[in-house]
């Protein structure tokens, strides 16, 4: 029997771009964009398409950045970020001609706008056909990793850095037990905040959720009473210690377990959060594309002290940015939910 697709699961589904007018195509590009990562699963992002001036811009949706865990917006600009890189891959693979320019003013709402240059007569260009394919299978895997390396060939695609940014990568034991306790004690800082903890409850949902947004605990490995019992603990914003340190320490595990450790770092700055999100993104599709897992973790960056002995450890003068995990997960791990494109999209002269 063929199994339905819960409606908040549907954007997952293949768009094609042939054939289609250029507000058709803006859709179809939308919803590639909003299979990106992003905290919590907010999908902080919206779209604004003129087919006067061929153009869509990429917005940062204010109401949906994360009041209590990103209050610079640094997680939610990185989010853009992402979404934007899936949209350049979609570009580049199917041969449009297009100029991009990075909105780095931290007033603006606007993260990038894109514009088409050519009347949408597609070319694909075959060599991207497997990270383009990757859009629509890559998740976040947060499951412990086993001991199998991580190939050279992987490190030698992803340093191919157009952003400009450094990539720091950390496969020695004693370093990521530094990094894992670094880790551990910011996870206990942001769980011991009321305001953070009953945050995460609103976006760490019942597995059979039908919310377009948020995490459901099956990301995490929760099965449905787990899920459904952390929700409404978190939800109640009463510290749980067993629950603190059981993330805490998974989230240690997980660094100690992962072959790899990729630390991106620069400027703290809306340019460098947005080139972050777009280099990630780049990462994540390229170990899709290998049957590589990548998870992330952002509380070592958002909590300043600790953000600052992770520069220490790492001999930079440059701030982390996203730390990230990659190896080959011991478990499968389902997507996360979408909103649908109605809900991202608006249209101006
Ligand atoms: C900027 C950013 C920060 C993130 N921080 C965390 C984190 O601290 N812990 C975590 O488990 N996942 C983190 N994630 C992963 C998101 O939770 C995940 O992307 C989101 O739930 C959507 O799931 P998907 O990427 O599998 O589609 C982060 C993702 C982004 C882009």
């Amino acid at each position: 029997m063929k199994k339905i697709m819960p409606s908040n699961y549907e954007m997952w589904g293949k768009p094609k771009f042939e054939g289609k007018s250029f507000l058709e195509f803006s859709q179809d590009l939308i919803s590639v964009s909003s299979l990106a990562a992003s905290s919590h699963n907010t999908q902080p992002w919206r779209f604004v398409v003129s087919e006067k001036s061929q153009s869509i811009t990429l917005k940062l949706n204010d109401e949906r950045v994360l009041s209590a865990s990103d209050v610079n917006k640094r997680q939610a600009i990185i989010s853009c970020g992402c979404a934007l890189e899936n949209m350049r891959v979609a570009l580049d693979y199917h041969g449009v001609k297009y100029s991009l320019t990075i909105n780095s003013d931290i007033s603006s709402e606007t993260i990038a706008e894109i514009k088409i240059h050519d009347n949408l007569a597609i070319k694909k260009n075959k060599q991207l056909q497997t990270i383009f394919d990757s859009i629509f299978t890559r998740r976040v895997n947060r499951s412990k990793c086993t001991d199998k390396k991580v190939p050279d060939e992987f490190l030698d695609l992803i340093m191919k850095d157009e952003y400009g940014l450094e990539i720091r990568t950390i496969k020695d034991m004693v370093t990521k037990n530094a990094i894992s306790e670094i880790q551990e004690q910011a996870d206990r800082f942001v769980l011991g905040n009321d305001k953070f903890r009953k945050e995460l409850g609103e976006w760490l949902l019942p597995n059979s959720t039908d919310s377009y947004l948020g995490m459901p605990g099956s990301t995490f490995g929760l099965k449905d009473v787990e899920a459904e019992k952390i929700h409404k603990q978190l939800l109640s914003g009463k510290l749980d210690y067993d629950l603190a340190s059981g993330v805490a320490v998974s989230d240690r595990q997980r660094i100690q377990t992962s072959p790899l450790l990729l630390v991106i770092t620069g400027k703290d700055t809306k340019e460098d959060w947005i080139k972050t999100g777009c280099l990630w993104q780049k990462i994540a599709l390229i170990a899709e594309s290998m049957g590589i897992s990548v998870a992330v973790s952002a509380a070592i960056v958002e909590v300043p002290l600790l953000s600052k002995m992770m520069s220490v450890r790492l001999g930079t003068t440059s701030r982390p940015l996203m730390i990230t995990t990659i190896g080959y997960a011991t478990e499968e791990r389902p997507h996360s939910p979408r909103l649908p494109v109605s809900q991202l999209i608006s249209f101006t002269d």
